[in-house]
C-alpha cells in the first residue's frame, strides 16, 4: 500500500508537511527537468535555466504578497536565525537601540543574540504567563529612539499570533518594523509597506529546511556595521541578487514550486481562510471538551501552532503511540514546554484535521 492510499498526516512544527502536489511535481522533474536532461541539483546556479527558476518565483511571490517596488526579496542559505544576527548588524551601530517585543521562545532567542550586540530593550514580554498572550500595548515600554522594533510574528512553541503588525497609533512615522514571520509566512495577506524587514524560514510553510527569505525595504540595505562578516551584509546579498556564493538551489526550486502552487490555489487569501478553518475546528473541538485544554488567550491563538493537553497528563504517551498509529505523527509539544501539539501549515489538507478529531474523541471516549 503507498502513502497516498493510507497517508500520513505530519504535524510537525518543522521540517513539515507540503503540499502533496508540489511534491509529486517536484519527484516528477527530478530526473530531468524540463528536458533538460539533468536534474536541478545538478544544475548551476549561473545558468540560464536556474536563472529562469529564481526569477519567476521572485515574480510569483512579488504577486502573491503584493510586495511593492521598493522592497528587494532575497534568498538566503541558512536558518532564519542567522537573522536574529545579521538584523542587528546591518541596522544598528553597538551603541544604537532597538526595542523587542517577547512573546515566546523565538523573539526571546532574537532579544538574547540582539543583546550582545546593541543596546536591546524588552519593550513588553509575556514570560511571567509562559508565554500564553501578546502583552497589552498600554503597558509596553518603549524607547526612545529604537532604530527598529523587532517581534515573532507567530510564536511556533507557545501558539501566539499577533492579528495585526504591532504599531501604536502615537508611533512616529518611519517606525521600523522587522518580523520574524517563519511559522506563519505565506499563511495570510501581509501589509508589506508597514514593515522594514521580514523574514522566514523555508520548512513550515513552502519548503526545504536550509533557505530563508528575507523581504527588505531598499533604504534599509547598506548600511552594515564595518566588520560585518561578508555574507551577512544585506547589501552583498541584494547587489548580487542572492548568488555572491551559491544559494540552496534546490530549496529554492521547491520554494518556487510552492508559490506557484498557492497562486493556483487562489492566492495567500486561501491559504488564511484553509488556516482559519483547520485551526478554528481543532480549537473548537478543544474548548467544547474538558479532557482536552489550551491555554493561550483566545485573542491570539495561533492559526499554526496549536498546544494542547491532556487533563491527565500521564496519558500524554499513549496518545502520541495510538494516534502515530493512526497515521497521525509529530503531535509531541516542544521539549520545552512539554504537552501536545499540532501544527498545521499550508501543506496540512482540512482531512488531516478532521482524521485528527475523529482520534481525539474516540482517545477521550476510551480514556476520560
Ligand atoms: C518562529 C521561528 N523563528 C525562527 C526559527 C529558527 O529557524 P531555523 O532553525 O531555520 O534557524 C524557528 C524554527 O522553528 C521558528 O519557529
Amino acid at each position: 500500500m503507498t502513502v497516498f492510499e493510507n497517508p500520513v498526516y505530519n504535524f510537525s512544527a518543522g521540517p513539515a508537511m507540503l503540499p502533496k502536489d508540489v511534491m509529486v511535481k517536484a519527484q516528477t522533474d527530478f530526473l530531468d527537468w524540463q528536458g533538460t536532461g539533468i536534474s536541478v541539483v545538478e544544475m548551476s546556479h549561473r545558468s540560464e535555466a536556474f536563472k529562469g527558476i529564481a526569477e519567476q518565483s521572485i515574480r510569483d511571490l512579488s504577486a502573491l504578497l503584493d510586495i511593492p517596488d521598493n522592497y528587494r526579496i532575497l534568498f538566503l542559505q541558512g536558518g532564519a536565525t542567522h537573522l536574529m544576527s545579521m538584523v542587528p548588524l546591518n541596522l544598528c551601530e553597538k551603541t544604537d537601540t532597538a526595542d523587542y517585543l517577547l512573546t515566546g521562545h523565538w523573539g526571546v532567542r532574537a532579544y538574547k543574540e540582539a543583546r550582545r550586540l546593541v543596546n536591546a530593550n524588552v519593550a513588553a514580554t509575556s514570560q511571567a504567563v509562559n508565554f500564553t498572550t501578546i502583552p497589552d500595548q498600554a503597558a509596553w515600554q518603549l524607547s526612545e529612539d529604537p532604530v527598529y522594533r523587532y517581534f515573532c510574528d507567530n510564536e511556533t512553541i507557545a501558539g501566539v499570533e499577533f492579528q495585526t503588525p504591532p504599531l501604536l497609533p502615537e508611533d512616529p512615522a518611519g517606525t521600523i518594523l522587522v518580523s520574524d514571520m517563519t511559522s506563519n509566512f505565506l499563511s495570510r495577506p501581509i501589509a508589506v509597506d508597514k514593515y522594514g524587514i521580514i523574514f522566514a524560514g523555508a520548512q513550515k510553510n513552502f519548503g526545504p529546511a536550509g533557505l530563508t527569505i528575507v523581504i527588505i525595504r531598499e533604504d534599509l540595505i547598506g548600511q552594515a556595521r564595518e566588520d560585518v562578516p561578508f555574507l551577512y551584509d544585506f547589501k552583498l546579498q541584494a547587489d548580487n541578487n542572492s548568488m555572491f556564493n551559491t544559494p540552496p538551489t534546490f530549496n529554492w526550486y521547491i520554494a518556487g514550486l510552492t508559490f506557484a502552487w498557492i497562486k493556483e490555489q487562489g492566492g495567500v487569501e486561501k491559504m488564511g481562510q484553509n488556516a482559519l478553518a483547520r485551526s478554528g475546528k481543532l480549537y473548537d473541538f478543544i474548548d467544547a471538551n474538558d479532557f482536552y485544554g489550551n491555554p493561550v488567550d483566545t485573542r491570539y491563538r495561533s492559526r499554526m501552532n496549536v498546544p494542547f493537553v491532556i487533563a491527565d497528563n500521564s496519558l500524554d504517551d499513549t496518545f502520541l503511540s495510538e494516534a502515530a498509529n493512526n497515521g497521525l505523527i509529530e503531535l509531541k509539544g516542544h521539549r520545552s514546554v512539554g504537552g501536545l501539539r499540532a501544527s498545521m501549515y499550508n501543506g496540512m489538507p482540512e482531512a488531516g484535521v478532521d482524521t485528527l478529531l475523529g482520534f481525539m474523541a474516540d482517545f477521550a471516549g476510551r480514556y476520560g
